[in-house]
């Protein structure tokens, strides 16, 4: 056959968590690479799922999401941060956060626009860009403190720059940015007149009793930011990919229009029981964050004797660690520890564009048995 496929594909690779998952599965591996959790969510959540596939709710939702769930993410924006946002107009559900971050990317670039993007970054926000004919463009958050640098963050910016994408918590980090941060980024936005999507899906997985705060409550940021979210990562379901977009009319009537097109509605059980578990929120959270608290704690206790130096996460539940002084590839390393020592972890250099620091890092995720837990720790000492 002459065509196999669209030249804008030629620039996407393929994915390392399919590599590494194929290697953790041909070597029996520990998987401390996998982003998600290797345990079930909450079984009254399960309870509500069942419920509303007995209570006849099986047909297709309405296309911006089942009203009881717009109605409980508008809910606890108030509850939570004191936002005011409307259910109807306002609220969008998608599949997962993936499919906001692409219909918004769809909905606002075009061809040859610029999106600036800190990195290590998230690896969907540089493929949409690239579906979507724009230019990511990379400002490098540098190890081990990973903070926003003002001056980094103005040089990236060209008169061709469209978006921001702003991740907090920060996958793979673990970063929380300060207020001080975020400022620097809603400056550039105001001065340069750029939409910025937040992506907020670790919004609840936050330690040490730090405050989350969303990017939309910085002065001028309302009317040009798309909030994301999950609630799988909230409520540790990331299979049932049910997440949402939030953002001033204007913004979500352009996100629905692809939206529409994309998945039209999200499967309307699992919305049902999402709308109930987000109303459960004040009562749900404090165990939740305790818990991955405690198995982030047991994992850098555990790294303490081990040649790698953990940076301690403070959000998100992945950990970054350094390899020891010297030790320049992160693919080398993570392809014989799943080998050799039969851990999985993932190479984070994938994530950058501009800089070599990925290749003294990996990114472990501690989203994991306490027993998956202690075996990773155990493999990865004197390595
Ligand atoms: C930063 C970030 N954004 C978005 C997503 C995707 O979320 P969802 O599973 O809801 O599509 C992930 C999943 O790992 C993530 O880490």
């Amino acid at each position: 056959m002459k065509h196999t496929h669209a030249r804008r594909l030629d620039a996407i690779e393929p994915s390392i968590f399919a590599t590494m998952s194929q290697l953790a599965l041909e070597h029996q591996a520990v998987n401390l690479g996998q982003g998600f959790p290797d345990f079930d969510g909450p079984p009254w959540i399960v309870d509500a799922f069942t419920d509303a596939l007995r209570s006849a709710k099986n047909q297709y939702a309405p296309m911006p999401g089942v009203q009881r769930l717009r109605r409980a993410v508008a809910g606890y924006h108030k509850t939570f941060y004191d936002l005011d946002w409307n259910a109807e107009s306002d609220v969008t559900v998608t599949a997962g956060a993936t499919e906001s971050l692409f219909s918004t990317m769809m909905a606002f670039l075009d061809p040859g626009d610029e999106v600036v993007l800190f990195e290590p970054y998230y690896d969907s926000y540089f493929a949409n860009c690239l579906l979507a004919g724009a230019v990511p463009v990379c400002v490098t958050l540098h190890a081990p403190e990973f903070r926003i640098d003002a001056e980094e963050l103005a040089s990236a910016i060209s008169p061709h720059t469209r978006m921001i994408v702003v991740n907090n918590p920060h996958n793979p980090t673990g970063r929380m940015f300060s207020g001080e941060e975020l400022a620097i980024v809603a400056e550039i936005a105001r001065k340069h007149d750029l939409l910025v999507i937040s992506d907020e899906v670790y919004e609840f997985l936050t330690f040490d009793d730090r405050q989350h705060i969303p990017f939309v409550t910085l002065p001028g940021m309302r009317e040009r930011t798309i909030t994301i979210s999950s609630t799988g990562k909230t409520f540790g379901m990331t299979g049932w990919k049910i997440g949402y977009a939030i953002a001033v009319p204007s913004l979500t009537q352009a996100v629905r229009t692809v939206h529409q097109f994309v998945t039209f509605a999200v499967n309307t059980p699992g919305q049902h029981a999402m709308a109930y578990g987000l109303e459960q929120l004040t009562q749900y959270l404090p165990e939740f964050r305790a818990l991955y608290q405690r198995k982030r704690d047991l994992l850098y206790d555990g790294l303490r004797e081990s040649t790698l130096r953990a940076i301690l996460p403070e959000g998100t539940y992945f950990m970054m660690v350094k390899l020891p002084e010297g030790v320049h590839d992160d693919v080398h390393c993570a392809t014989r520890l799943v080998t050799e020592r039969r851990v999985a972890v993932i190479p984070p250099s994938v994530f950058y564009q501009n800089s070599d620091e990925g290749k003294s890092l990996l990114r472990l995720c501690f989203a994991k048995s306490d027993e998956t837990l202690r075996e990773g720790i155990q493999r990865l000492q004197n390595c």
